[in-house]
């Protein structure tokens, strides 16, 4: 297993696990043949601010996830603050629970470190809030959330 930062290159293996990731939560997908050229279309916009990880199985990709950077505005004689937030975190279901979601998250989290990030904030779900819990995560009480009515 091996795990490593995902390029334009990789647009393609991306939007394969997304559409797998749909297929298992919502079975067999619309084909929708314009989905692969919005998700690149999506990636080279959005690039400038995320950064993407891939996990391997020897040469298959398995998993990826994201973290988009939020720049804090700037304050006189500070340096600019940072902090992320994790997305689209996906491990093919024959690959969970062998610890590469693990070794993916803790990639993201070295890079949010790196960058001086002062917080990670992501949405989890339910049975991934141990996942999350086991690389620090606590329940946010400093973070207000509306829903639309
Ligand atoms: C969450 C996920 C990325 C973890 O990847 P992984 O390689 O299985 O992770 P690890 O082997 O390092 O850790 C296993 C932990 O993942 C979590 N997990 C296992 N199966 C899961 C599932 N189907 N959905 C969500 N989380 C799951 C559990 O917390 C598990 O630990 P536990 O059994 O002690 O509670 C993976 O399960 C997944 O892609 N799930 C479906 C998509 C998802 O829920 N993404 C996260 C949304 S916030």
């Amino acid at each position: 297993m091996t795990v490593r930062r995902a390029t334009g290159a990789d647009v393609p293996v991306l939007a394969a696990l997304r559409r797998a990731w749909t297929e298992e939560d919502h079975g067999a997908a619309p084909a929708d043949p314009g989905f692969e050229d919005a998700f690149a279309e999506w990636f080279a916009a959005e690039e400038h601010q995320r950064a993407f990880w891939l996990a391997f199985d020897g040469d298959t990709a398995v998993g990826s996830m994201n973290v988009l950077e939020f720049t804090r505005m700037p304050r006189p004689g500070q340096p600019p603050g940072r902090w992320g937030y994790i997305a689209n975190v996906y491990i093919a279901p024959q690959h969970r629970n062998g610890g590469i979601g693990s070794r993916m998250l803790a990639a993201a989290l070295a890079h949010a470190d790196e960058r001086g990030y002062v917080r990670v904030v992501l949405a989890p779900t339910e049975r991934s809030v141990p996942f999350y819990a086991r690389q620090g995560f606590g329940v946010a009480d400093s973070l207000l959330l509306r829903l639309p009515g």
